[in-house]
């Protein structure tokens, strides 16, 4: 198992490589939101003084995804319909808010992928304050995802996957689920302060796990 982060920007590292060099890339690209999203999340600059979330990645930037990736999935896919092909294939992650209806951040998060299991629903909890399995750990991202929600991918469409590319790193969280589960990591981080975060979070984790005791029961991908 190799673990290989690079604090570098995705489409100039994906340039260097040949067609279908990872067999799954799972991609959380920065949406675009950035100004809406400060407006509503005060704290969002203690993370990252040099992190601007205010503009999608170009069309190019996908098609080299799709190029480097024997399969992939994409987080946000709401925000990128105008880009990517229409899909069944889409993954919902509840987020078990369990709040009532002025809760002011989003309860579900979307992903597509070209992996043929039509829409799929996981339940794993996290929110700002109550972070499931995670929670007393403090965040260093603000749009941090559970590492039990790439583990349950990785379990789900990656199953026989055995080099895994990230190309949008934010905190590190695919990269602790690889290593806990054995699984070969590429990822790029643009941004320096979160490279430097991920990087020591990684590199803290505990020694790998088996996966069956920890993952609910699900359909199997490719
Ligand atoms: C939505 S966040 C990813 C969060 C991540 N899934 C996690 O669990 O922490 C997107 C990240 O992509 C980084 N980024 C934006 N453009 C990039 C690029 N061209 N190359 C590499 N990283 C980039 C941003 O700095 C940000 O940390």
């Amino acid at each position: 198992m190799t673990i290989d982060l690079h604090n570098t920007d995705c489409e100039k590292f994906m340039a260097t490589l040949p067609m279908g060099h990872f067999d799954l890339t799972i991609a959380d690209p920065p949406y675009g939101i950035g100004r809406d999203w400060e407006r509503r999340n005060k704290a969002s600059r203690r993370f990252s003084e040099t992190y601007d979330n205010t503009e999608r990645p170009s069309p190019e930037v996908f098609d080299e995804i799709i190029r480097v990736s024997k399969h992939w999935i994409v987080w946000g896919w709401n925000y990128f319909t105008d880009i990517l092909p229409p899909t069944n294939y889409l993954v919902v992650w509840d987020k078990m808010s369990n709040c009532n209806q002025t809760f002011r951040y989003s309860k579900a998060e979307i992903a597509g992928t070209d992996i043929k299991i039509p829409c799929n629903l996981v339940s794993i909890p996290w929110d700002g304050y109550r972070m499931g399995e995670e929670t007393g750990k403090k965040k260093i991202h603000p749009h941090q995802k559970p590492v039990a929600l790439y583990r349950w991918l990785l379990e789900t469409y990656g199953r026989r996957a055995r080099r895994i590319f990230d190309p949008f790193a934010g905190s590190g969280s695919l990269a602790v689920a690889c290593r806990q589960t054995g699984k070969d990591y590429v990822g790029c981080e643009i941004d320096p302060a979160f490279y430097k975060a991920a990087h020591s979070r990684i590199f803290d984790t505990p020694p790998p796990q088996p996966l069956e005791e920890f993952l609910p029961l699900m359909p199997k991908g490719d």
